[in-house]
């Protein structure tokens, strides 16, 4: 079969989230697959209006599926969100030949995408966030490893907690989007995890749930909060204020963005390359690469960008039994 595209450009941006490279890898090689080009552009839409571009080869992307981080750089560009920048961009993939565009990123990535498409370039995303807030896929390349990550940083913050019989507040990232928290939350046994999509109701999720637990005889607690539900420095005054506890506040930040992929982050990374490929060649144009029940689709960007996505509510349920409190 014919294809739709001769050469291609791949890009990072927004937050990078570990993954990224086995994408890019799995992109560049799909494409000497079909016999495609593939180039990539780096730091994101700032390369695009720059022409800061790097050849790629099957070589060039050796060993990197084991690596954090993206070896193509990423940024979030101001420059690209005028249609001046949007013009230039489209005038670098003209240059270089570019028909089609396979950006790895979150929904700003996402959005820029559907701005370049209208300045006649084919682009197909593929969902790359820690945050997994991306509403027509199940899974966005990142979240497994960050939420390992998590998980492994509060078992040793639970070690000292539990010899000192303290209260440990974790605030974990995740945006606006508690998908993070609630995740990280369940493996933990946490005491109580705050997500944005609960309204807070600090009496009822916080101080009765430490009461709860300490009524159990547990001398140690452990507070998850989403950032996006509120600072866990706050959250920890408010513990000290009601409860006389001495909380201590860690922010895990982005020591959750970094570090090697998990095996899930890289498989996911590698269908979604290869999907991405296939999609371009095809000669399908604003799309986005989904997981859906265990399969890979793909789906209007547009259409993905107005869909809202909520927390899992059955994860949710499970997570009030476990804290011992249901609504
Ligand atoms: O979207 C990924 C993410 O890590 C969010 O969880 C967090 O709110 C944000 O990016 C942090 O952005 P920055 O790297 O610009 O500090």
């Amino acid at each position: 079969m014919e294809n739709a595209v001769k050469r291609i450009g791949v890009l990072t941006s927004g937050g990078d989230a570990p993954g990224m490279n086995a994408a890019v890898r799995a992109v560049v090689r799909a494409a000497i697959y079909r016999n495609i080009d593939c180039i990539g552009i780096r730091r994101g839409y700032s390369g695009l209006i720059n022409g800061d571009f790097v050849k790629l080869s099957a070589d060039s992307v050796a060993h990197i599926i084991n690596r954090g981080g993206t070896m193509l750089y990423t940024a979030r560009s101001e420059d690209f969100r005028s249609v001046e920048g949007q013009k230039k961009a489209a005038a670098t993939c003209k240059l270089l030949g570019l028909e089609g565009i396979v950006a790895i990123g979150g929904d700003g990535t996402f959005r820029g995408l559907v701005e370049l498409s209208k300045q006649g370039i084919s682009v197909v995303g593929i969902p790359a966030t820690i945050d997994n807030d991306i509403t027509c896929t199940d899974y966005t390349i990142g979240f497994d490893t960050a939420a390992n990550t998590a998980v492994e940083a509060i078992d040793r913050l639970r070690d000292t907690m539990q010899s000192h019989e303290r209260c440990s507040v974790v605030e974990v990232m995740g945006r606006n989007a508690g998908h993070l928290a609630l995740y990280v939350g369940l493996a933990t046994g946490a005491t109580a995890v705050l997500v944005p999509e609960k309204p807070l109701d600090f009496d009822h999720d916080v101080v009765a749930r430490i009461r709860q637990a300490r009524l159990a005889g547990k001398t140690h607690f452990m507070i998850i909060v989403a950032e996006g539900a509120g600072s866990g420095i706050e959250i920890g005054k408010g513990i000290h204020e009601e409860l006389g506890l001495d909380p201590r506040v860690t922010i895990l930040g982005h020591i959750q963005r970094g570090g090697t992929p998990s095996a899930r982050d890289r498989v996911m990374a590698t269908r979604m390359g290869y999907h991405a490929v296939c999609a371009l060649a095809e000669g399908k144009t604003n799309r986005v690469i989904c997981a859906q029940h265990g399969k890979m689709v793909d789906y209007d960007i547009n259409e993905a960008l107005k869909m809202k996505k909520g927390i899992n509510e059955q994860q949710y349920e499970v997570l009030l039994a476990m804290t011992g409190i249901d609504e």
